[in-house]
C-alpha cells in the first residue's frame, strides 16, 4: 500500500471500528502514516483518540477492520507479537510502575528481549535522549516530577526497540518548558528513524510536529490533511486552536 504522496504506509487503518458493549467509540477510521512520518490524531475529549490507539494494539478485544503495519495485517496478533513487530505504545497517563525504580521501569520495556548488547545500548540511547534521568535511575518512579515520568514511560516505550511510537497525550499537564522538551525529542526519535502516532488535545502542539493531521470527533474522522493546511483551516482554530 502507498499513501498518496507516493511513500509506503507503514501503518494502515481502514474501518476501524471500536465498541464498548452498545456504544460504539470508533466507527470506522481510515488513517495511514507513511514511512519516515509523524502523524497527528487530534480531537477533543471522548473523541475516540484512545480507542484507536487501544485497538492498534489490540488491548481490547472485539475492533473491527484492517489494521496493517508494515505491510502485515495485525489484527490478528497478541499485543505481545505486535510490540515484536516494531510497535510500542506510550500509554495515556502513562501507567507507570510507581513504586519501582526508574532503571526497573525502563528495562520492562525490553522484556521481549534478549540481545543484552541491543538493550544496553538502547539505554544508553534513553539516558542520552534524557538525560535528566540519569541521576534518577535508583528511584521510584513515584518520585520523579511529572515530566520526568512522561521521560520514563517514552523511554520505556524505546527500550522495545520500535520502528512506530504511538503517543497518547504526551504533553497533557506538563509547563510550557517540558511541553517544547517532549516535543523536541518526538522530533528528534523521528529524526533517528522511530516513526510516531501522536495523539493530543493540544492541536497547536501536535500541528507543529507533524506532517499530517486526522481530527476525530465522535468516532469519525471529520477532517485530515497536511498540518500545515490544517493550521491555516478556520474551523481547526474554531475548534480545537481556542482562537
Ligand atoms: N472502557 C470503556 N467502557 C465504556 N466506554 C468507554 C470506555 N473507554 C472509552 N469509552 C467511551 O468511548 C468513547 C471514546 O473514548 P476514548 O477514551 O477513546 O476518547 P479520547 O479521545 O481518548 O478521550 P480523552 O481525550 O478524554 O482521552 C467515549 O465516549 C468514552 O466514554
Ligand atoms: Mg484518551
Amino acid at each position: 500500500m502507498r499513501t498518496d504522496a507516493g511513500t509506503p504506509a507503514l501503518l494502515e487503518v481502514r474501518g476501524l471500528q471500536v465498541r464498548y458493549g452498545g456504544v460504539t467509540a470508533v466507527d470506522g477510521i481510515d488513517l495511514n502514516l507513511p514511512l519516515g512520518s509523524v502523524v497527528a490524531l487530534i480531537g477533543s475529549n471522548g473523541a475516540g483518540k484512545t480507542s484507536v490507539m487501544n485497538a492498534i494494539m489490540n488491548l481490547k478485544t472485539g475492533c473491527a477492520g484492517t489494521r496493517r503495519f508494515d505491510g502485515e495485517d495485525i489484527a490478528s496478533l497478541r499485543t505481545d507479537q505486535i510490540v515484536e513487530r516494531g510497535v510500542a505504545l506510550v500509554p495515556e497517563g502513562r501507567r507507570l510502575f510507581p513504586h519501582m525504580t526508574v532503571r526497573e521501569n525502563l528495562a520492562m520495556g525490553a522484556y521481549l528481549r534478549e540481545d543484552h548488547t541491543g538493550i544496553q545500548r538502547d539505554m544508553d540511547r534513553v539516558l542520552d535522549i534524557f538525560p535528566a534521568l540519569t541521576a534518577k535511575l535508583k528511584q521510584p518512579a513515584m518520585s520523579l516530577s511529572g515530566g520526568q515520568q512522561q521521560m520514563v514511560a517514552i523511554g520505556r516505550a524505546l527500550m522495545s526497540s520500535p520502528r512506530l511510537l504511538l503517543l497518547d497525550e504526551p504533553t497533557i499537564g506538563l509547563a510550557p518548558a517540558v511541553v517544547q522538551l517532549i516535543g523536541d525529542t518526538i522530533q528528534l526519535i523521528n529524526r533517528e528513524g522511530v516513526d510516531v502516532l501522536l495523539v493530543e488535545q493540544n492541536a497547536s502542539v501536535a500541528l507543529s510536529l507533524s506532517s499530517y493531521a486526522y481530527v476525530i470527533d465522535r468516532g469519525l474522522v471529520v477532517m485530515h490533511g497536511s498540518s500545515t493546511d490544517l493550521k491555516k483551516d478556520r474551523r481547526v482554530h474554531a475548534a480545537y486552536l481556542g482562537l
